[in-house]
């Protein structure tokens, strides 16, 4: 009897309904790559056009090919997606036009050296146990193989500020130690402060084209969630208004991966409570989980002040194209701050001890290279992946429902 209960209910998991289509979850996972990307026409035409030299044979000639690019945008707007789709096309395009063209994606999130990403290209494309070898070992390796095939290799590199500098610089002058004839070419993804505070200087010399993702608008956001819900849902499993409030939540962060995980986590909880339909009760617990490090439990294990520190920051950075705010900025607005909930405002260096317990917490993140100013170098403050305007509707409810009670 308990052994045909245990079987129904792996019967019932697997093959009961279900508001997905078949294989629909999959099309909500980061790593899946859309057949249309609405609204990125420019920017895939952009990257393209870097790559033309490689189908022109007569320009390919003896110099061989080589390209650097770099892709910056806001958390959110499709860059990695865009690059992926873009990069995978134009390898179809080269197998084509017969010529030899690798291509790979590394997010330097996971693969953090330079010698871990040759090393790894190495294995899963050349079959090449290349451990134990050093970084020269490796580059030489990768060389002589392209070379004797008469190969080219375009490589993603995702988060690449995440890299040690002289990884990024190793990268970026790989094409040179090819000799006469280059093959290499790199396409770079960073988000904005990364880009402006620790690369551009470093290697902007050496990239041949910046392409800016913008955020996308309102409408732009709707018919991109619905064109992905279509993809993942059955006709009937949500609704317009439903679509609607996705897209505002997303639009509200202007980060595009909001919407996706919300559609991602309500699927899965509908299929849980065995609904046909996803609720408006759904959408609003998974709009919640989407930002796990916002959970209510962490706003009330900080003091007050301390959330007023989260909010200076969280106001500054809601202002349209700021991404990061310095100290002394942030102070000022907590002093007023302060003043607006008519608490007395501790001094700077209290106020300091407030953004490394913010920054401990993982509620702040700090780019601490710091950018050269009159006043020398100053931290450059930033919150990552909680979106400001979550951050701020959240401390203020969470203010007056404290003030209210004392
Ligand atoms: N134009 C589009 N059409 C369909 N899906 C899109 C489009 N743009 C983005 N997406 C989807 O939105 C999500 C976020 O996009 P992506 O991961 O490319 O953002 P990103 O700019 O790389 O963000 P981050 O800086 O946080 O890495 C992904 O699931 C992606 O598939
Ligand atoms: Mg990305």
């Amino acid at each position: 009897m308990n052994d045909r209960k245990s079987v129904d209910i792996i019967q019932d998991a697997l093959f009961s309904t279900s508001v997905f289509k078949e294989g629909g979850e999959r099309t909500l996972h980061q790593s899946y790559i859309p057949e249309i990307l609405k609204f990125r026409e420019d920017n895939i035409r952009r990257i393209t056009q870097n790559f033309r030299p490689l189908f022109l044979t007569r320009n390919r000639g003896v110099e061989g090919f080589s390209t650097n690019i770099a892709l910056t945008g806001p958390a959110g707007v499709g860059k990695t997606v865009t690059a992926r789709y873009t990069i995978e096309h134009l390898h179809t395009m080269a197998e084509r036009h017969h010529i030899k063209l690798y291509t790979d994606y590394k997010n330097c999130w996971t693969t953090r050296t330079k010698t871990s990403i040759l090393r790894s290209f190495l294995r899963d494309r050349f079959g090449v146990a290349s451990r134990g070898f050093s970084d020269e070992e490796s580059t030489d390796i990768l060389i002589r193989r392209l070379n004797s095939e008469q190969a080219y290799l375009g490589l993603i590199l995702d988060e690449v500020s995440v890299l040690p500098q002289k990884d990024i610089r190793g990268f970026i002058h790989l094409p040179e130690e090819f000799g006469a004839e280059h093959r290499i070419s790199l396409i770079m993804i960073s988000r904005p402060t990364e880009w402006k505070v620790t690369l551009s200087s470093m290697v902007s010399q050496r990239i041949a084209d910046v392409i800016q993702f913008q955020p996308y608008k309102l409408e732009e956001t709707r018919k991109i969630l619905d064109y992905r819900a279509q993809l993942a849902f059955k006709a009937t499993a949500l609704s317009e208004d439903l679509l609607e409030m996705v897209a505002e939540i997303s639009d509200q962060t202007k980060n595009l991966r909001h919407g996706i995980e919300i559609f991602y986590r309500a699927g899965r909880a509908a299929d849980q409570l065995k609904l046909n339909e996803i609720t408006p009760e759904i959408i609003r617990r998974a709009k919640n989980d989407v930002f796990p490090e916002m959970r209510a439990d962490i706003l009330e294990e900080l003091k007050t002040h301390e959330l007023f520190t989260a909010l200076s920051i969280a106001r500054r950075l809601h202002h349209k194209g700021i991404t990061a705010t310095t100290i002394e900025h942030s102070f000022k607005n907590y002093r007023i701050i302060c003043e607006e909930w008519g608490v007395q405002p501790n001094g700077e260096a209290a106020f300091r001890n407030y953004l490394s317990t913010l920054e401990n917490i993982g509620i702040l993140g700090k780019v601490t290279k710091g950018v050269k100013g009159r006043k020398g170098v100053r931290a450059r403050l930033t919150i990552h992946d909680v979106p400001a305007a979550v951050l701020i509707e959240r401390i203020e409810v969470f203010l007056s429902k404290r003030f209210q009670k004392t």
